[in-house]
């Protein structure tokens, strides 16, 4: 969840550099931060509670004259998000960052203590650092000691440790939890992702499981877990630093929802141009599994409706936390797909794992190039929707959708259900994706003017049927991560079945009837919350008119278009209805309060 950076550089400039690295990757956790330097003389450490602009300013006061550091931002899971918890951890000559969880730190702790180490803080991390320094206090030799400590730890984690006696070198290493090597003409860096060295080089290098590396100033040495020396070639990252940059919106969620209309648009012309997964055969399996978490989950649920409504393949969808423990359910004749915008949510890629050992074949939908589960997947559908650096995603969503459109287009094909007409009236609404969205973009105010009608209350619905039940839940999360309004997701015909007892005057339903068959059938639900005094805002399609006034407090009027797009025209409009909320609630839009982007811990 956290983010961590090196560097070790040949001039005296490695705090300003670090930092503005790990600016980049605050994204990843902002509990508190903290930096370690070597001054020349001994390792110093700075850290503060909060945002890194708190760590900036204490670094204010000090000389950051240093050649070496390592820093981090933390997302608290063991220990409150305090300074003392903190990181960098430094017990005798072992100084470190880390990301992930040692989960079995309680029983190492106690074995430490029996050897005389005393700990200050409630982290796992702490007892990580303690047990490096044991090794090294037995091994004499920096990266035994590391490969010794690792073959105990249990759980999770990308390290960068600095040695008392070297201090200029960076020791790192990695299981389940992120990390890249860069190289810079000044120095050599290892952080957490691409986006914190971005500003400095594009040439990287990705670390594999378990493999350790020695970093100075001049070279980099890979070595395997029996610490073979291994060579490793780099690589060029085709992202470049003006993508993780605001270009002057406001926020990061409203930048990358308005990078939404070119990201989907060239999602279907690769499709028709220049697909890299047509060979996909979605028929020849006896059950598809969509697995994920989150609003990738949500994808998945419209995903399901597609692949089950046009290409008539029956699907389940199963959030990854559970999915990972039920493992009588995968078989060899089982296609998993595996959705994830960052690739590195550790559940999904433990289902993708388990998986795999049941001998299923993987199929991913990734953002993140190069992630952990792009790289472990059989076969990898990239949605390429670019760096997605806001917490509450919004591409990263509709690039999903827009890729499972796409598989359902090539069921129907496999299965000879797409007559050319429909082929047609599909293509054409897939060409025309572009211009749509950038309808319901347009007249920003009317999603203001909902906003205001909304934000002063705290409890909310919204409600569908069909496909628009699925958005709703995307709809929903969306304004509760950023707003921290609470709200539900109900299919507008289950709630009579207990819900509606929550409708009071003035509680605000917003509600979604984008599928002409069920159209009728979600007035009625509607009206129902209305007789009990609701506040009805109503999102549908221009083919039904344009006067809901019977029932609707509020209009939202969106393009027509086939079910290949309506959802994600749909969150578009709830995307915008979210920010505006929050925005109004003076919330922290970007990084909205516990949460982190990735989730690399279980
Ligand atoms: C989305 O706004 C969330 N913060 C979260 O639900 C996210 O979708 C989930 O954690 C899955 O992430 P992934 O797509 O990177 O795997
Ligand atoms: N488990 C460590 C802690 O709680 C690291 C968490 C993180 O990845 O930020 O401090």
């Amino acid at each position: 969840m956290c983010g961590i950076i090196g560097y070790t550089t040949r001039k005296n400039n490695s705090v300003e550099i670090t930092l503005n690295g790990l600016k980049n990757l605050e994204y990843r956790g902002y509990d508190s931060s903290g930096i370690a330097l070597f001054n020349g003389d001994k390792i110093d450490i700075i850290k503060s509670k909060g945002k890194i602009s708190n760590l900036d300013e204490k670094l204010k006061q000090h000389d950051t004259t240093s050649c070496c550091s390592i820093a981090h931002t933390r997302w608290a899971t063991h220990g409150e998000p305090n300074e003392t918890n903190a990181h960098p951890h430094h017990v005798g000559k072992v100084t470190l960052v880390h990301n992930g969880i040692i989960e079995n730190y309680a029983t190492l702790k106690e074995e430490l203590k029996a050897k005389g180490y005393k700990f200050q803080t409630e982290t796992d991390t702490e007892v990580a650092a303690a047990y490096i320094d044991y090794c090294y206090s037995q091994t004499n030799d920096k990266l035994k000691a590391l490969v010794e400590a690792c073959k105990k730890f249990r759980g999770s984690y990308a390290f960068n440790v600095l040695f008392e006696d070297e201090p200029t070198t960076i020791y790192a290493t990695r299981k389940d939890s992120p990390l890249v090597i860069g190289y810079s003409h000044d120095g050599n860096f290892a952080a957490s992702d691409i986006s914190a060295i971005l500003n400095y080089t594009n040439k990287y290098s990705l670390i594999n499981e378990g493999e350790f590396v020695k970093i100075t100033r001049d070279i980099v040495t890979f070595y395997d877990k029996d610490l073979h020396q291994i060579e490793k070639k780099s690589e060029t990252a085709t992202w470049d630093a003006a993508q993780y940059q605001k270009n002057g919106y406001d926020h990061f969620m409203l930048k990358e929802i308005y990078e939404q209309p070119k990201v989907i648009n060239d999602i279907f012309d690769r499709f028709y141009n220049n697909c890299s997964y047509k060979d996909i055969d979605l028929t020849k399996y006896e059950k598809i599994h969509i697995v994920a978490c989150g609003s990738a989950m949500h994808a998945s649920l419209v995903g399901k409706y597609l692949l089950q409504t046009y290409g008539k393949i029956p699907v389940m969808v199963e959030i990854a936390s559970e999915y990972r423990y039920s493992e009588e359910l995968i078989t060899p004749s089982t296609l998993l797909i595996v959705v994830s915008q960052s690739g590195e949510t550790a559940d999904t890629l433990a289902a993708l794992r388990l998986a795999k050992e049941k001998g299923a074949y993987v199929v991913g939908i990734v953002n993140a190039v190069g992630s952990t589960i792009a790289r472990e997947v059989d076969k990898c559908i990239y949605t390429y929707a670019g760096p997605e650096i806001a917490v509450a995603t919004t591409k990263g969503y509709t690039s999903q959708v827009a890729v499972f459109a796409t598989l359902a287009l090539i069921a129907m094909e496999e299965k000879g259900l797409l007559t050319d007409e429909m082929s047609k009236t599909i293509k054409e609404d897939l060409t025309n994706v572009e211009k749509n969205i950038n309808s319901v973009l347009e007249n920003r105010e009317k999603y203001l003017d909902i906003a205001k009608d909304i934000y002063k209350h705290n409890d909310l619905f919204f409600i569908g049927r069909g496909i628009d039940s699925s958005v709703c839940m995307e709809g929903s999360l969306k304004l509760k991560e950023i707003s921290y309004m609470h709200s539900e997701s109900y299919s507008a015909g289950e709630l009579k079945h207990g819900t509606i007892s929550l409708i009071d005057k003035g509680t605000p339903v917003i509600s979604i009837a984008t599928d002409d068959k069920l159209f009728e059938k979600t007035v009625s639900n509607i009206k129902e919350t209305k007789a009990r005094g609701s506040y009805s805002i109503f999102v549908t399609t221009q083919n039904h008119g344009d006067d809901f006034s019977e029932f609707a407090d509020k209009t939202i009027l969106l393009p027509k278009t086939t079910d290949f797009t309506q959802p994600i025209l749909t969150v578009v409009a709830l995307q915008l209805i979210a920010y505006e909320t929050a925005k109004l609630r003076g919330c922290d839009i970007d990084k909205p309060r516990n949460l982190a982007k990735s989730v690399t811990v279980e």
